[in-house]
């Protein structure tokens, strides 16, 4: 048997790492072979051997199915430097892959149903059968990431056949961290090696963006994009429609540190209402903008995001355009009836026309449709994300981590995203001689991301833990502290690292 060793890294045809690394080893040796060691090792660079106990467990749990081809899927989570909720309005991130991932062990099955085991009891195992379309189960349901994959592939395929696969995650959930979207770019490759399909993995990142919508949220493209093509030791500058990216290394005298506030960011109930509420409001913005803009004799050609609105692809000086935006947004908070009248249709046709949920048909949501300080947000988090790029890529850390504490107060004022735990921590980092520090991924809780200098890092994290958990939340929130008794893992510091791949054994 052999093991071969598939990375979607930086490539336009997918490499067969064992001929250029060496990785191919003997299944059977697999379990104490040095290979499989070396093979982690590339992934990896601290705690190998909890990682070879990981993939060994799940290696030992599949062996249950004998026979059949069994694959080794990796797909890690993400942490986003700057960049928030610019993806889905056309606007470019910058995220990183972090030291937290998910890995999946499969066997091909001879029928048409899928088996996912979970290792952590908090999600009971999935079983269903590859009917089209898939129902998807009760939101906020695991299974469901599982089945937004699949769903996509089978779309056009007459045929596919199932697998049975066991999966450990160290993402931890609802963080902030995409550990939903690793598992959508998992499931999605280990049912790709099952049935032998090849997608070039621009493609496989745009189609998993537009999957994870299945599972009720309207978010972008980042997370699956960043999981899937992720380069070590670099961040990824990502930009959208079409689907591109460019690297942008990461200093080595300077420790990327994630902590968790501890406050859970499901994307379920409330959480998911507030999520979706944000593109709703670029929709309505750009459509806004779009219609004072036809009124001034300029039409944009279909614009469906900011991004097509923006004021790069018009002959309008800077004072003209902004007039327009003034004209089309405010006041800063619109009701129906001035939406109708601006956008010349009836509350149920916007509605329809701009997937308003039914929700607010009756009622915007609290405090109005809040285009004007979205639109600020998203257009100057957009710059900030562009300046943050060069400045990384030209070493000029300073001015990153001053454009990241740009981006949390946007984030916090315009975009209202943040927490009053999300704002201690930023708080408290600025204090103790963080670089730069910000809330990373949707909001609403969630975990903070931290710039700082490689000699300060043990004392960062200390002063993290005694200033936050003991002090902040043990005074403001000690529920938090009582629902998560090991917050000491809520702090940690990660290398950029590489995208997903999967190691393959054949008999
Ligand atoms: C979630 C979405 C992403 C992006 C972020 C906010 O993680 O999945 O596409 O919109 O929120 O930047």
């Amino acid at each position: 048997m052999q093991i071969i060793y598939y990375c979607y890294i930086n490539r336009k045809k997918r490499q067969n790492i064992s001929t250029v690394s060496g990785y191919l080893v003997q299944t059977e040796q697999m379990m104490n072979d040095t290979s499989l060691f070396h093979f982690l090792q590339s992934i990896y660079e601290t705690g190998l051997m909890q990682q070879r106990n990981r993939y060994s467990d799940l290696i030992k749990q599949s062996r249950r199915i004998p026979d059949g081809d069994r694959y080794i899927v990796r797909a890690p989570g993400r942490v986003n430097l700057i960049g928030e909720h610019t993806d889905y309005n056309g606007y470019p991130v910058l995220p990183m892959a972090i030291n937290r991932d998910i890995v999946l062990v499969g066997v091909k099955r001879s029928d048409r149903v899928i088996t996912v085991h979970n290792s952590d009891d908090r999600f009971p195992t999935v079983t269903f059968s590859l009917e089209k379309p898939l129902k998807a189960d009760r939101a906020g349901t695991w299974s469901n990431y599982v089945k937004a994959a699949i769903n996509e592939l089978i779309k056009n395929m007459p045929a596919a056949t199932g697998f049975t696969a066991w999966t450990d995650g160290t993402i931890p959930p609802a963080a902030g961290l995409s550990s939903s979207s690793a598992l959508v770019v998992g499931a999605a490759l280990m049912f790709m090696k099952i049935n032998a399909i090849q997608i070039e993995d621009m493609d496989l990142a745009e189609r998993l963006a537009k999957a994870e919508h299945f599972v009720g949220t309207a978010g972008g493209g980042m997370d699956q994009a960043i999981s899937l093509m992720a380069q070590k030791n670099h961040a990824l500058k990502l930009d959208f429609f079409p689907l591109r990216y460019k690297t942008v290394s990461v200093p080595t005298d300077y420790r990327v540190v994630i902590c968790h506030s501890l406050l859970d960011a499901p994307k379920t109930e409330q959480a998911r209402r507030e999520y979706n509420r944000r593109p709703v409001e670029c929709r309505l913005a750009t459509a806004l903008i779009a219609a004072e803009l036809c009124r001034a004799g300029f039409s944009p050609n279909n614009p469906q995001r900011l991004a097509d609105v923006d004021n790069d692809h018009l002959p309008l000086d800077k004072k003209q355009y902004q007039k327009i935006v003034g004209q089309a947004l405010l006041p800063a908070s619109l009701d129906w009836k001035t939406l109708s009248r601006r956008l010349s249709l009836s509350k149920e046709e916007i509605a329809t026309k701009w997937s308003i949920p039914d929700e607010w048909i009756d009622q915007p949501p609290a405090g109005g449709f809040k285009c004007w300080k979205r639109y600020h947000h998203v257009i100057n988090e957009a710059r900030r994300v562009n300046k943050a790029s060069r400045a990384l890529a030209e070493g000029d850390t300073e001015s990153f981590g001053l454009l990241m504490y740009g981006s949390h107060q946007s984030c916090r004022r315009k975009f209202e995203i943040s927490t009053p735990e999300l704002n201690a921590l930023v708080d408290i980092a600025w204090k103790n001689g963080a670089i730069g520090a910000r809330l990373t991924g949707a909001g609403f809780g969630g975990c903070t991301v931290h710039l700082v200098r490689r000699s300060i890092k043990e004392k960062f994290m200390t002063r993290l833990l005694d200033d936050y958990f003991a002090g902040y939340l043990r005074k403001n929130r000690p529920d938090l502290l009582e629902k998560h008794p090991n917050f000491h893992n809520a702090v940690f510091t990660t290398q950029a690292m590489a995208g997903a791949g999967c190691l393959k054994s054949t008999d």
